[in-house]
């Protein structure tokens, strides 16, 4: 009832009469009544006016189901959508829903996580109230080996949302790190259960720091969020909800061929790293090189005074 009224609520332009919503919804006065009141007290301000009925006036920065879902605009990302105020990490979450039996487009939204988890088995500062901590299932048919082009698909999505949303540039730092200004603002943690010809399930992990008015010693030099880069206050829903248009359509793209063939030119266009110097963090020897961009299966191709390599697992710096 919560989300449908919401729904109801944000869709109007004016105040919708209670009358009008009961006949809608086929409920008592009473049960809108204790609907709105709830809603009130998630933080949502609602007008009641006496003869005109209510009204939403402004919509608190809360990730609820009942939020997620009245702004749901995807065709399949996010149709069922799992909220937790604390959790130990949303990829453990979504991997556990996954097996049970949860469709492609299951979505695991946190407030706060208390093992946040990295890549290369760090960990990932997941504080609440400022931070976007989410976890996608997808169930695919094409083969294990494509997978890796999945968390390069979600960096264009996160990159292509952050600058919807905000008006500026969001780089990619390759593979799958999104930069604002230098410093990183997303990191996403692709998880894949697969036999050897079969995908069982894959999980991309979002966190995306919005809010963050500072970040631990530790990491100060290289962290940053959107509040800190541009001084906006992006709303946290909206910006799931952004991402998530984004990633379908950049997935239909990279269906037609199942590579990143229709996405290279789009995703080199948002690469920090295209045309300059990187250090490739081999993990025989790191070496130095010139970044070339991306090949339509998501390798960096950097140059090197040997000549050309493609760079397909690890870091750059
Ligand atoms: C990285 O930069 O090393 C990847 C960080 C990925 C963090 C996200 S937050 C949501 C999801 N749940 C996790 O435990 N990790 C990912």
């Amino acid at each position: 009832m919560r989300t449908q009224l919401l729904a109801a609520l944000k869709e109007a332009d004016d105040y919708i009469s209670g009358q009008e919503l009961c006949e809608h919804f086929g409920v008592s006065r009473t049960a809108i009544w204790k609907a709105v009141k709830q809603l009130k007290e998630a933080g949502y301000v609602i007008e009641a006016v006496q003869n005109k009925g209510y009204k939403i006036v402004s919509t608190p920065d809360c990730l609820n189901t009942a939020e997620l879902e009245s702004i749901r605009k995807t065709k399949w990302a996010g149709r069922e959508i799992f909220y937790f105020d604390t959790i130990d990490s949303t990829n453990t979450k979504a991997k556990q829903l996954a097996e049970e039996g949860h469709p492609t487009g299951t979505l695991v939204v946190a407030e706060k996580q208390e093992a946040g988890r990295g890549r290369r088995g760090r960990g990932f500062e997941s504080p609440a109230g400022v931070g976007i901590f989410m976890t996608l299932v997808l169930k695919p048919d094409f083969a294990p080996d494509r997978a890796s082009m999945l968390t390069l698909i979600a960096a264009l999505a996160v990159s292509k949302a952050i600058s919807e949303k905000t008006g500026q540039e969001a780089e990619i730092k390759w593979p799958n790190d999104i930069v604002m200004n230098g410093k990183k603002v997303c990191g996403i943690l692709t998880e894949m259960s697969a036999q050897l010809d079969y995908i069982n399930h894959v999980v991309i992990g979002i966190g995306i720091n919005v809010q963050n008015e500072s970040f631990p010693k530790e990491i100060e030099q290289v962290a940053t969020s959107i509040l800190m880069e541009t001084g906006q206050h992006v709303n946290r829903a909206e910006l799931i909800e952004a991402v998530l248009e984004q990633f379908e359509r950049y997935y239909e793209i990279f269906l037609e061929t199942e590579d990143l063939s229709g996405l290279v030119k789009e995703y080199n266009a948002h690469l920090i790293n295209m045309q300059k110097q990187v250090r490739v963090l081999d993990p025989k020897e790191p070496y130095e090189a010139k970044a070339m961009g991306i090949t339509p299966h998501g390798e960096l191709i950097v140059d090197t005074w040997e000549g050309r390599k493609l760079v397909s697992s690890g870091e750059v710096s």
